[in-house]
């Protein structure tokens, strides 16, 4: 039997995940869903941000869906979801980017760059340890090749990096040519901040971006320009043997609460989800469902409407199931 995780975390998190949770149980019927609790909120409950329970409840699971979780200012205090993705070991970071004029991949690496959670904090000096290896370098360049080709939109695999600065990323970015090569694929090279301004303006060049943990993680923000903002971007979190889905934007402390996020991110990291299981049909539905939805106008105020993240959560759900 297929087994999902429903973590929904701290804030908005709680809100989006119920929408996104139901057109998952629409099309998975037979599938065992076990709600882990886990986050901010959990750490004030019981000291601990997710129990050596919870971390291996994730790991029996096929899939996991997320919402997202807070991680305050205190620096004693380490970003559970980092460290989700280190034991889990979940190297790849897909993020689509899609609108009407824009349609892209980020393939952002998962588990090390300035991620690496090798650091120090010191009094006059405070550092963090930019971890490139060729091992992982490898494995996200043939993930992003695989991904390219499968898309074969004819459009160049961009390597994004800042190898005229970071030494580190000399190694990213030649593994990556290397891969490419090996593949028979086209490659355009680029530095970071010029990709960050050229992706905005010229979105239609663009189809699949490989690059570095941090430098993926800004990058994805800013296409959220492209597309309405940060609630309506997905993701996936890939390795060998797990996956987690979820949407890219936190936990929106600011408007936490109120129910008025938009759920559409959420939704779309459901779709992503089901189609890594293989599900036919339902990511198209989705899609098909978040178009009709959008085309109405029903809405969150992010987007300039006035509708709640249930009124849009269920016109989607509406559209999917035909009620
Ligand atoms: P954020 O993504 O939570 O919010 C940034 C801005 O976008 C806020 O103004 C928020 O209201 C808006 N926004 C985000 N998602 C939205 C949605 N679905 N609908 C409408 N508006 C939306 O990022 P921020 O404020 O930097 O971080 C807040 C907390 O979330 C922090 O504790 C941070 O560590 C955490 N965080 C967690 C992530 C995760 O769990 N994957 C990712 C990013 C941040
Ligand atoms: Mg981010």
């Amino acid at each position: 039997m297929t087994k999902i995780a429903v973590v929904e975390g701290d804030g908005i998190g709680r809100e989006v995940i119920p929408e996104a949770e139901k057109i998952l149980r629409f099309f998975l019927p037979d599938a065992e869903f076990v709600r882990v609790e886990l986050g901010f909120d959990q750490w004030k409950k019981t000291g601990s941000a997710c129990s050596k329970e919870s971390m291996k409840t994730l790991k029996e699971m096929d899939a996991i869906l997320f919402g997202a979780v807070t991680t305050p200012p205190d620096p004693e205090y380490k970003s559970i979801l980092l460290q989700i993705r280190h034991e889990l070991d979940l190297y790849a970071n897909i993020r689509p980017v899609k609108s009407e004029s824009v349609d892209l991949v980020i393939v952002r690496e998962n588990t090390e760059g300035l991620y690496s959670g090798i650091e120090e904090i010191g009094e006059e000096r405070s550092t963090t340890l930019r971890v490139v290896t060729r091992d992982c370098s490898r494995r996200i360049a043939e993930k992003a090749c695989s991904i390219s080709i499968q898309r074969n939109q004819n459009k160049p695999l961009v390597i994004g990096h800042k190898a005229n600065v970071l030494k580190s990323d000399i190694l990213f970015r030649d593994i990556c040519i290397a891969v490419a090569e090996t593949q028979n694929l086209s490659i355009r090279s680029m530095f970071i901040d010029a990709l960050c301004l050229d992706v905005l303006l010229h979105p239609d060049r663009y189809d699949v971006i490989v690059t570095t943990n941090m430098f993926g993680d800004i990058l994805s923000d800013t296409c959220g320009y492209l597309t309405g903002g940060l609630g309506m971007l997905p993701s996936a979190n890939i390795g060998k043997n797990h996956a987690l889905f979820e949407p890219v934007h936190g936990s929106a402390p600011d408007i936490a609460g109120r129910g008025i996020a938009n759920p559409i991110a959420a939704i779309r990291s459901a779709a992503m989800l089901l189609e890594h299981l293989g599900v036919q049909d339902a990511a198209e539905k989705i899609e098909a469902a978040v178009q009709q939805t959008l085309a109405l106008g029903i809405v969150t105020p992010d987007l300039g409407g006035n509708a709640s993240t249930r009124d849009v959560g269920e016109n989607i759900f509406a559209k999917i199931s035909g009620n």
